[in-house]
């Protein structure tokens, strides 16, 4: 957790979720198009570009580092779990576990981090912080009877991820392409 690498994994697998959130919010706003609001379309193209912002924090927290960001695998896990949702209510219910665990490992992160790297510990607390509102979008518009979770308490519960369930297979990320995900258009 101290040590340059610990960190820079941390910094490097955030950044690629947060990459994987991007392409998810573009692709339901274009898949999805027929089934769901222009509000929603809209919420979903506004909620990539904070994903953007997110990730440009922890890719510019890398390179002050000077962390190699292709010097380990990312998992393209979340982006293929996006790709099975069927459905905007399907989307909208896994993304929103995936932030919601993103937000617990960033919380605990920042934590632990204080002492070691208070730039990071502040990046991960920040991050953390705008993606309750992310959550709470995808409850608003397609409300649960039984709520997973409860961010002004603080339950997490983690049954939202429930709604696809697709196998983790992670991939060896390329070192000579570009940190990038394929077009979905
Ligand atoms: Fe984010
Ligand atoms: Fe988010």
């Amino acid at each position: 957790m101290g040590t340059r690498e610990g960190i820079g994994d941390r910094l490097r697998a955030a950044a690629f979720a947060e990459l994987q959130a991007i392409h998810g919010f573009r692709w339901a706003a274009d898949r999805f198009t027929q089934e769901v609001s222009a509000e929603l379309r809209l919420d979903w193209l506004r909620l990539a570009q904070e994903e953007e912002k997110h990730m440009n924090w922890l890719l510019a927290r890398l390179e002050g580092l000077g962390i190699p960001l292709r010097e380990r695998p990312v998992s393209d896990f979340l982006w293929r779990s996006f790709l099975t949702c069927t459905s905007a209510r399907a989307f909208c219910h896994y993304i929103a576990g995936a932030e919601e665990r993103g937000r617990d490992a960033g919380l605990r992160f920042a934590k632990r981090m204080q002492q070691f790297d208070p730039i990071s510990a502040e990046i991960f607390g920040q991050i953390a912080e705008e993606e309750k509102s992310h959550i709470e979008l995808a409850y608003r518009y397609f409300p649960l009877s039984t709520r997973p979770f409860d961010l002004a308490n603080q339950t997490p519960m983690r049954a939202a991820a429930t709604a696809v369930s697709p196998t983790d297979s992670p991939i060896q990320a390329p070192n000579d392409s570009s940190f990038a995900l394929p077009k979905h258009r």
